[in-house]
């Protein structure tokens, strides 16, 4: 199975939150039953997941902006402060991301 079947088969709860692309001046959507890391890819934006359980950090991702709700184990309190981990972490709010 490949890595992106693996992300698309993950279907996490919450509410639907948005991601702010500074770069391509462009709103993305992130549905109840999808993952920020989900989205973020469909976009096109590199990110290289590991774990996909907010476990590794390897898909942390600096943020600008965002009241951010951090599902990961791997990120402390000072790294949770400009990164996420979009495998599991969600928002409260639109999430702004910069280049
Ligand atoms: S892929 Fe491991 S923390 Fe996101």
């Amino acid at each position: 199975m490949s890595s992106k079947a693996v992300v698309m088969s993950q279907a996490p709860d919450g509410a639907s939150f948005e991601i702010y692309l500074t770069w391509s001046d462009c709103t993305l959507k992130v549905e109840a039953n999808q993952t920020a890391l989900q989205v973020l890819l469909e976009a096109g934006v590199a990110i290289s997941p590991g774990c996909l359980t907010g476990g590794c950090g390897e898909c942390a991702t600096a943020y600008v902006e965002g009241d951010m709700i951090h599902k990961d184990t791997c990120l402390n309190a000072a790294d949770r402060q400009r990164l996420f981990c979009p495998c599991v972490s969600r928002a409260r709010t639109r999430i702004v991301i910069a280049e």
